[in-house]
């Protein structure tokens, strides 16, 4: 099964070029198989080693097995020569930390550089993949899961820490993962990475987040939405060169960098700014429709609503809201060549998207499950089954950043498909 699984990831490092930042942890040397492992497989890597790193493992073991220089602290930052080691972080396909230690997490986080590890961190605008590793406490702390948590939201991905005795003779999370695990991490980036610039030229809107209904000017109905599946999606397609307009209803995120951005509140507001989207050609290519949109509204009354005396609750008055879905989804001029929509389901998931799909008459529709327990609202991993007219894919949980990446891969590859298919 682990051969199967290796047969099918043959080719998919031959070629890249790895940047690997080694941490300073007990779990460093385990930074060196993995070095091991990625040449093997026809990646080249070039290694940068923290000050705190050069106490667990030596320069020369790193250069040796990456057949390069080991980059260290030789150079001031403002020293000509570091110019060059900035760019080493842009010719990279894909920076690893690893070990990534709590104070590396933190620092990164924070945005420092204050070394040239950092440095490249905070300098480079390819993705970054962390495997932390740390005592089991570092790890629980909240000043920990507050970074992680940042660094997810800027889309940073992670593999492990895997649960397991630790070098201080605790137990419990916080122990890097194995070189293998680390390894099929770095695969599984680049088997559903679309390839930079694929989409280039292609117009696509995603919508994202809750919407606000207002019940009177101080209250308003609302959904657990945070917008972090529609947001990722957004970035992920553009980072793959698409031209991304996002509409979103109200939520915490930073806007997704070169993307054009509508915020709106209410489902009425999302669906006249989407039309407009479209009407000017912003749809052509794709629609995700990846928001939260409430179903009704209410009425709004023009002062706050106040207790008359009687016990008696005031009624709200609901109204139908457009459906933004069905709209995009109608036949007729101008309508995006794709349209993808979620199916936010707590029982029956399957069942109800595919209800679902024919329904609202997209041509994908991603179904998750949204029952209590699942985590999806609020959290930062979903797993969905894209149901198609052609087939279904059951997706596996993932973090919310992973399964835009890979949707960003699927929208190409359809794309690509298309072209070959005319020509
Ligand atoms: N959607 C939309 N406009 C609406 C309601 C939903 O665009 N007024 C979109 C969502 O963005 C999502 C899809 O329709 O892509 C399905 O949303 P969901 O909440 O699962 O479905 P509903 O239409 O609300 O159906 P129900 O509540 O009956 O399950």
């Amino acid at each position: 099964m682990a051969e199967a699984q290796d047969k099918g990831r043959i080719g998919l490092l031959a070629g890249k070029r790895i940047l690997l930042i080694i941490g300073g942890g007990i779990a460093a040397y385990k930074a060196l198989e993995l070095i091991r492992r990625l040449r093997e497989r026809g990646a080249s890597v070039r290694c940068v080693m923290t000050k705190a790193a050069h106490e667990f493992v030596t320069p020369l073991s790193v250069a040796s097995l990456s057949g390069e220089p080991v980059n260290e602290e030789l150079f001031s930052l403002t020293d000509e020569a570091e110019m060059g080691h900035i760019q080493l972080s842009r010719a990279a396909d894909l920076l690893v930390v690893a070990p990534a230690t709590a104070n590396l997490l933190a620092r990164m986080a924070g945005g420092l550089a204050d070394d040239l590890a950092t440095t490249l961190l905070l300098a480079t605008d390819k993705p970054v993949l962390a495997a932390p590793a740390m005592n089991v406490r570092m790890w629980l702390h909240p000043a920990t899961t507050a970074n992680v948590a940042l660094l997810r939201q800027r889309g940073v991905l992670f593999v492990g820490p895997e649960d397991g005795d630790m070098a201080c003779g605790e137990y419990g999370p916080g122990r890097l993962s194995e070189p293998m695990d680390i390894l099929h991490a770095v695969e599984d980036f680049f088997a559903v990475t679309p390839a930079p610039g694929v989409l280039a030229g292609r117009r696509v809107l995603v919508t994202s987040g809750p919407t606000h209904e207002p019940i009177d000017p101080v209250r308003y109905l609302a959904n657990r939405s945070s917008g972090k599946q529609g947001h990722a999606i957004a970035a992920a397609l553009q980072a793959a060169g698409a031209e991304v307009t996002l509409v979103t209803g109200p939520v915490t995120l930073p806007d997704p960098v070169g993307v054009t951005v509508l915020r709106v509140e209410t489902a009425q507001q999302m669906a006249d700014a989407c039309r407009r989207v479209a009407a000017e050609g912003g749809a052509r290519d794709a629609a995700i429709c990846a928001a939260a949109v409430a179903d009704w509204h209410v009425v709004p009354a023009d002062e706050k609503l106040k207790k008359d005396g009687s016990g008696t609750p005031p009624a709200l008055r609901l109204q139908e809201n457009p459906d933004i879905l069905s709209g995009l989804s109608a036949p007729g001029p101008g309508r995006p060549a794709l349209v993808v929509g979620f199916a936010a389901e707590t029982e029956k998931v399957a069942e109800h998207g595919r209800a679902k799909r024919l329904r609202k008459g997209c041509d994908w529709l991603l179904a998750n499950d949204v029952s209590t327990g699942s985590g999806t609202f609020g959290g930062e991993e979903n797993a969905v089954l894209l149901i198609a007219a052609d087939g279904e894919e059951a997706w596996p949980r993932m973090s919310k950043v992973a399964l835009a990446t890979r949707l960003a891969r699927r929208i190409a590859d359809h794309f690509t498909g298309e072209a070959s298919a005319a020509e």
